[in-house]
């Protein structure tokens, strides 16, 4: 059904537009437009371009919101129709997930007896990274009518539009140019001097305007054209747009200049054409299907949309924000959401995508060595917020739950993000066998992480074990922690898969383990204290309980209950709580150590996996998006599946129904990507066991009919189809997998059922 792919809202609201900037957000990977509606003055507009970042006066370095190229008003008559004043008599916003087609279509009574009509459509190409176009339907219903179409570019916009406290302007204009036709902007970051060059050019289709007008409005440029219709008759208007900078070109104005003619001789419907089946290739390979609940299914496709429209296979100097490319929030910062919560989906969809953001790892490994250095370590501490360099760019003050400014410690020490970065390599190499990156990059990166270990970690003499101190773990709340869990779990891991990886190259690749050795002078001696660390790290497990304990002392922090709900089913504070005292409660904003078990569960038994989740849960704020995913997964694992279908629901509709309540500063990436996790490693079981078969255990909620989903598993697509009778699985290529406990060799496009024993 048509509808289940598009998302759409039906009423006009102009209070909306904010977040709606953010859900008919359009990317590409290379570029990001928000939905800015062009006939509204209500909005936050932001263009991106990933990579492009600027400190200025700003607090910390951000994604630099560039000129807005999509300005386009519309007059008629004299009057320019305007959402906000005009009357709205029919109106529909949807976003066409299929072939990445955002469209407008109402019809306005601008005066009495002067209805208009008005159909849009916007996208930003997939086939060529350096293109976005517009086409505007307009036709005047009651009698003929002058139109004027004053097309422009904006060079004033500024970051953190939303709070005025907080406006920074990171580029000035250098020029603008008539290109006859078309006009074209440069602009110049201040930091780094990074030039943008942006063009647009607006075209009457089969018809020419009276006349065509450039004007150079000094921090505007502006192209505007007059025509008048006939009762009736349907005006068209394409709106082509180019833009390319100076990180990916030497002579960034030349080749925006050439790119906007070449687009235009291509046609507006040509290159539709090609970026719609470039969509639509994207999803017969990675849409999962499901049957029997349409808001489930649309949801969904939503946040598999808006997160693969952030991907980019091209540039492995860039990586997806917290906020994708759709907004301005932390920043345009990357953090641990992007290999622990996107890069799976990027993994098992579009290994070369995650090819790419794991290089940025690479490529900022030497700001990652600058941060260790700045904290009097060695080796690679990978920033918490990162952006083009892989320094450290958390910004140290911010605001409480209460709005009183409070000092931010992440930046210094959440220190898990280094050990996640290093779980994300191998889960990449354990899907593609990738030789190359794992022995160029990927060792580097793990063997530099090792050593930044060895100095973060303090020996205790007294009592024979490491310790790691002073941390903050996936949970938040807590800060200047002992022994997080979850931090010295994956610190011990990241030292004994080291030392794997180094026996392996030892054997099969000793030139290259020879080269990373010269390289970064690693001797017996340090694998020594790698092995040491590694036994004897403090792992706090207690023997008379399942329950880990999330750090030193946590059992003994006070009781909270969690016992109201807000309307999106989110937890409020319990009554009494003192909110600037959370690091003396139990209550905890995310999992943590649940958070872990579902990284490694086969490091621990059923029965731990059901008693942490039970215990933690109850506990838990849920004050990141990134925690009902999660928390579905683990409780389909453990048999909670009631409350594993709420939560599902819970992520897909973060932003759809705005339930952290900060939708309009961008995308909850990491909750779209923990959508996909849950539909793959929750309802269709997948995992990889120890021999690293690819295995499903499936579940369907009652109410479901089936599910249908793929995932690419050793260079071979694997097809899973399921309702409540059968799993039917193909794979491209021989191989064994393990559906339920029964092992099945799959032979290459022949399908494989398995009943379901009820
Ligand atoms: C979460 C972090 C997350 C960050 C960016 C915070 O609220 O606690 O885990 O990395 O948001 O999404």
């Amino acid at each position: 059904m048509k509808d289940l792919w598009e998302f759409s809202v039906k009423d006009y609201i102009k209070e909306d537009n904010y977040k709606n900037g953010t859900l008919f957000n359009l990317a590409n990977g290379y570029m990001g437009m928000r939905g800015y509606n062009e006939f509204s003055l209500y909005n936050n507009p932001g263009n991106y371009i990933a990579g492009i970042f600027d400190r200025s006066t700003a607090q910390v370095t951000e994604l630099v919101n560039l000129p807005n190229p999509l300005l386009m008003n519309i007059y008629v008559n004299g009057q320019k129709i305007d959402l906000d004043i005009n009357n709205v008599i029919d109106y529909q916003r949807s976003l066409d997930m299929g072939n990445g087609i955002l469209k407008e279509a109402f019809i306005v009574e601008v005066q009495k007896g002067l209805r208009v009509q008005i159909e849009s459509e916007r996208f930003v190409s997939r086939k060529n990274f350096h293109r976005w176009a517009c086409r505007y339907s307009v036709t005047a219903l009651d009698s003929e009518a002058l139109f004027v179409f004053e097309s422009i570019i904006d060079g004033g916009t500024v970051n953190s539009g939303h709070n005025p406290k907080e406006l920074s302007a990171h580029y000035k204009v250098s020029s603008v140019q008539d290109l006859k036709p078309g006009v074209m902007m440069v602009a110049i970051t201040n930091d780094k001097k990074i030039e943008i060059a942006q063009a647009s050019c607006i075209i009457l289709k089969e018809k020419k305007f009276s006349r065509l007008k450039f004007n150079d409005l000094q921090c505007r440029v502006q192209q505007a054209g007059d025509v008048i219709a006939a009762k009736g008759e349907t005006i068209v208007v394409y709106k082509f747009g180019a833009v390319y900078s100076s990180r990916e070109s030497s002579n960034a104005s030349t080749d925006c200049k050439r790119e906007i003619e070449a687009f235009i001789a291509d046609g507006y419907e040509a290159e539709l054409e090609k970026h719609s089946e470039l969509w639509q290739g994207f999803w017969n390979s990675s849409d999962i299907k499901i049957q029997g609940n349409e808001e489930a299914q649309k949801a969904l496709r939503f946040n598999i949309f808006h997160l693969s429209s952030c991907a980019y296979d091209k540039d492995p100097t860039v990586s997806i924000g917290a906020k994708g490319l759709h907004g301005e929030g932390y920043k345009g910062h990357v953090f641990w959401d992007t290999e622990t919560f996107m890069l799976p989906f990027f993994i098992y969809t579009q290994p070369q995508v995650a090819k790419a953001l794991l290089m940025y790892r690479y490529n900022t490994l030497d700001g990652a060595r600058r941060n260790a250095f700045m904290n009097g370590f060695s080796g690679a501490q990978y920033a918490w917020e990162s952006a083009d360099d892989g320094l450290e760019t958390t910004p140290k003050w911010g605001y409480d739950y209460n709005n009183k400014p409070v000092r931010i410690w992440t930046g210094d020490i959440e220190v898990h993000i280094s050990s996640d970065i290093v779980f994300s390599i191998f889960e990449y190499y354990r899907a593609t066998e990738d030789k190359d990156f794992m022995f160029k990059y990927g060792s580097e990166i793990i063997f530099e992480v090792c050593r930044f270990w060895t100095g973060r970690a303090v020996y205790n003499k007294n009592k024979d074990i490491w310790e790691i101190n002073s941390v903050i773990g996936p949970d938040e709340f807590h800060e200047h922690v002992d022994n997080n869990f979850y931090t010295n779990y994956l610190v011990k891991w990241t030292f004994s898969k080291a030392l794997e990886l180094r026996e392996k190259m030892k054997n099969e690749y000793p030139l290259e383990l020879n080269r990373i050795e010269n390289y970064l002078c690693l001797t017996e001696k340090d694998y020594a204290i790698w092995k040491n660390i590694s036994d004897k790290i403090l792992i706090n497990k207690q023997k008379e309980t399942d329950i880990i304990e999330q750090f030193e002392g946590y059992f003994d922090l006070k009781e909270y209950e969690i016992t109201s709900v807000d309307e999106n089913g989110m937890p409020q504070w319990p009554k009494g709580l003192n909110l600037s005292e959370l690091n003396s409660t139990k209550l905890i904003k995310q999992p943590d150590v649940v958070m872990l078990m579902l990284m490694m569960p086969q490091e621990f038994s059923e029965q731990e996996l059901k008693a942490n989740y039970e215990y933690y849960e109850k506990r838990t704020m849920h004050k990141s998006s990134l925690s009902p995913s999660m928390y579905s997964i683990m409780g389909m694992k453990v048999g909670d599946t009631h409350n594993a279908f709420s939560y599902f629901m819970k992520c897909i509709n973060t932003d759809i129904k705005d339930n952290q309540g900060n939708s309009l500063l961008g995308l909850h990436a990491a909750s779209s990507a923990g959508a996909w996790q849950t539909a793959v490693y929750g309802f269709g079981g997948f995992s990889i066991d120890s021999q690293d078969r690819a295995c499903f255990s499936p579940w369907l909620a009652p109410d479901l009919q089936s599910i249908e989903f793929s995932v690419v598993y050793k260079n071979s697509r694997i097809k899973v189809f399921y309702d409540h009778e059968k799993v039917v699985i193909t794979s491209e290529r021989d191989m064994q997998v393990k559906v339920y406990s029964e092992v099945i060799l799959l032979k290459s496009g022949i399908e494989c059922e398995v009943r379901i024993n009820k």
